[in-house]
């Protein structure tokens, strides 16, 4: 039986006294505005006015969820949102086992702002995870011309979502660091199906954003693919240390996965103790389209889980 544990408080902090190679794997979707989860900006989400968590304007007839507004980051903040990535890594380096992998979430804005700090405390970079997914960021005309420039998009309607995978360096060989630290590679789909860098997804589905209340919750459908790759051989502790309502931890619980989650603002951390075990019961394949399977096929129950995503 997995077990997990949630801890009320800074992620930074927590990091700081856990004992060096003893995370397998860290899979989050850090604050990389850091405006949007300050306490001033919280308030101003929470009254439904005001600050970077804007409704982007609804020209199309689709109702959108509040998003932070990342263009609105200063030269100051940038320096910020670089240290507060490099204070992190640090400290993820270290927590690490050797060969263990770091899946963070990101955005094509500010990636290169995320990825560089980590490069820079020791991680290789791994690749990029593509998540396939319509946001509704950007895409809209200038505002107030929309008449005049009716042919014109300011951005593109950003379609995907990057997470950077980076790795601790193995010790020796990929071989050698998995018989020791059951860590260096990803775990595979299947025996003739590799993990792969492109994941078709969908938004977070209301039933779940009823389950799991955070602004930024992520989707099983998605998490599950990404955790369940984390560990190579399904042995070790999976962190998330910006858990949010905890969608990794749940997507780890699910999976079988021993987890650690850590949240310091006191709201989501409520919502992530209740949500946890309800959205790890949560079917990912919805009934109607559930797929059918050959009687003879042998598959793992962490396998029947998993939507077919190709
Ligand atoms: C982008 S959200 C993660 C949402 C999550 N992926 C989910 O599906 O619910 C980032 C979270 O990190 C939390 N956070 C920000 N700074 C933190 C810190 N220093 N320690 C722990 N949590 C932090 C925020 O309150 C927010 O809930």
């Amino acid at each position: 039986m997995a077990r997990y544990t949630l801890h009320f408080g800074d992620c930074f902090e927590w990091m700081e006294g856990r004992a060096d190679n003893s995370i397998h794997a860290i899979v989050t979707d850090p604050p990389y505005g850091l405006k949007e989860y300050s306490a001033e900006e919280k308030a101003k989400l929470r009254n439904g006015h005001g600050g970077v968590w804007r409704i982007p304007p609804s020209f199309d007839g689709c109702k959108r969820s509040p998003l932070p507004r990342f263009t609105v980051l200063t030269e100051g903040d940038r320096a910020r949102l670089k240290n507060f990535f490099s204070e992190f890594a640090r400290r993820a380096f270290r927590v690490l086992v050797p060969g263990g992998h770091l899946f963070i979430a990101t955005n094509p804005l500010l990636s290169h702002l995320v990825y560089l700090p980590l490069m820079d405390a020791g991680f290789e970079k791994r690749g990029e995870i593509i998540r396939l997914v319509k946001t509704l960021r950007g895409g809209d005309r200038p505002k107030n011309a929309h008449g005049e420039f009716s042919e014109v998009t300011v951005m593109p309607r950003s379609a995907w979502e990057p997470w950077g995978l980076f790795r601790k360096p193995c010790e020796g060989r990929v071989q050698d660091n998995l018989r020791k630290w059951k860590t260096g590679g990803l775990r595979r789909v299947s025996a003739d199906h590799p993990f792969e860098d492109v994941i078709r997804s969908a938004p977070t589905r209301p039933e779940e954003r009823r389950i799991a209340p955070h602004p930024s919750l992520k989707p099983q459908a998605f998490m599950r693919q990404i955790v369940r790759a984390a560990l190579p051989l399904g042995a070790g502790i999976i962190l998330d240390p910006f858990m949010g309502a905890g969608s990794a931890i749940a997507a780890a619980l699910a999976l079988g996965y021993d987890s650690i989650g850590i949240e310091n603002d006191p709201e989501f951390f409520k919502i992530a103790e209740a949500a946890v075990p309800k959205l790890a019961r949560f079917d990912v394949v919805p009934k109607r389209a559930a797929p059918r399977l050959p009687q003879r096929v042998n598959v793992t129950s962490s396998t029947l889980r998993l939507p077919l995503h190709l």
